[in-house]
């Protein structure tokens, strides 16, 4: 058994604990009975060092860039397979046959429908909502309306649920957006695909024909897949401690929602775009480089740097190579793409973020192709919402399974005073 040794200098005490290895990656040091040996905590703000569970689903080598799901290349994934494939993917561990896929797509197209009722929870929302909102509240509402699957033992049930919540969550986005514009509510067709139905269901008006291209459900479809799933991050984990406690799983996820709305998280694609239309022109970048590198100034580069990636985030590749290949047809802004790479180039060759590892983020590019797809800026984080819930519910059935999963609860590093009296 490999094990590393713990000396406190204090006292000269010594204390092993046992090194795991994990199929790739990292070896963790189990310090799950540290304070019971030691009397002492961990102290990790951000859990920078900490592996919070075992998990099977996806591997990140941040170093490298790498990110596979399954085991299987994102970049493959994203060129090869379908968004509806890495659902199967990810829900079940393995890539559809053909009639796996036929018949998870039929049953995801047939639950795609809402409640009458959880639609009319919109019209109590006011006009300034955001949808973000109005998307974290309309899934903990889900749990209102299905609320048979709150014991669940049954696998058969656990999937039943995710399939709901993947079926759910774009029919609830666009209502959150429809909402948001008071324009009439439109229902799923289910002859359209999963994307090409999402469109279909932000741009249609009653009686009039609604155009939507391939390449336009193509750029999506790759956005969705390359969002699907990304292990520990903060709304992952958020979705974790809340089912951790035995709450329901709309609750939980909905709980991921809001913690992926913030800028530092799914909320950066929103202010990416923002930022490059600010910028303007490729004449104003070193300005801005200028004041991203400044300590006494609060501006960051929205798009760059990454907690795990200290190389180029693969989705971020893939997706340059999608706008490169499809920026004619989709129509992509220009001006704002030259903007784009000359930031990327500018900061790839500066020793500020040279130093710094910072490397362009999924959230650089993807603002681009969403904006070339009409998609609103107050909307981008939802299309985030949409790719990744399929995500947030497998990591939620997997800690339903695992036998080690105990509830989310660190301990502090008390500063405050020691003991007062009245
Ligand atoms: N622009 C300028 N400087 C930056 C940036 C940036 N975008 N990101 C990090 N830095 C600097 C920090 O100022 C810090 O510098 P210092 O060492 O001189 O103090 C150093 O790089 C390390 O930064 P931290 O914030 O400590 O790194 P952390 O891993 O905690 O944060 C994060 C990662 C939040 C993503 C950060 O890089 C950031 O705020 N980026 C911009 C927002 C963004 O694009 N978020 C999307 C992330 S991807 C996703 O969630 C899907």
């Amino acid at each position: 058994m490999a094990t590393v040794t713990l000396t406190d200098n204090r006292n000269g005490k010594k204390y092993e604990f046992e090194i795991l290895s994990p199929s790739v990656g990292p070896d963790v040091i189990d310090i799950r009975s540290l304070y019971q040996t030691t009397g002492m905590f961990t102290y990790d703000p951000g859990f920078t060092s900490t592996a919070s569970c075992s998990s099977n689903i996806t591997y990140i080598d941040g170093e490298k860039g790498e990110l596979r799901y399954r085991g299987y290349d994102i970049s493959d994934l994203a060129t090869k397979k379908t968004y509806l494939d890495t659902c199967h993917l990810l829900l079940t561990g393995k890539l559809p046959s053909k009639s796996e896929l036929a018949a998870f797509d039929l049953e995801i197209r047939k639950r795609s429908f809402v409640h009458e009722g959880l639609k009319n929870l919109f019209y109590a929302f006011p006009d300034s909502a955001h949808p973000m909102a109005m998307m974290s509240s309309s899934v903990s509402a889900l749990s209102a309306f299905h609320y048979e699957h709150l014991d669940i033992d049954q696998e058969e049930e656990f999937q039943v649920m995710a399939r709901r919540i993947v079926a759910k969550i774009p029919t609830l986005a666009a209502l959150s957006y429809r909402r948001s514009l008071g324009i009439p509510f439109i229902y799923p067709d289910i002859e359209r695909s999963f994307t090409e139905n999402f469109l279909y269901m932000m741009r249609a008006y009653p009686s009039a024909k609604t155009i939507i291209r391939d390449v336009e459900v193509k750029a999506l479809d790759t956005i969705f897949t390359l969002h699907a799933e990304h292990e520990q991050n903060a709304s992952t984990s958020t979705v974790r401690a809340v089912a951790s406690t035995g709450a329901h799983p709309y609750a939980a996820i909905s709980a991921g929602i809001n913690a992926l709305w913030g800028r530092a998280h799914g909320g950066a694609n929103e202010s990416v775009i923002a930022q490059l239309e600010m910028i303007g022109s490729v004449d104003n970048v070193d300005e801005f480089i200028k004041k991203a590198k400044d300590p006494d100034d609060d501006f960051r580069l929205m798009g760059f740097g990454h907690r795990v990636y200290k190389n180029f985030d693969p989705r971020a590749r893939i997706l340059k190579n999608l706008l490169d290949e499809l920026k004619e047809d989709l129509g992509v802004d220009s001006e704002l793409l030259e903007v784009a790479k000359k930031i990327e180039e500018v900061a790839l060759t500066d020793e500020y973020f040279i130093k710094r590892k910072l490397y362009p983020n999924i959230d650089f590019y993807s603002g681009l192709i969403l904006t070339a797809l009409k998609i609103p800026k107050s909307l981008f984080t939802i299309i985030f919402v949409i790719g990744r819930s399929v995500g947030w519910i497998t990591q939620w059935i997997e800690l339903k399974h695992d036998k080690e999963m105990k509830i989310a609860r660190p301990r502090q590093k008390y500063t405050g005073p020691v003991s007062k009296k009245i």
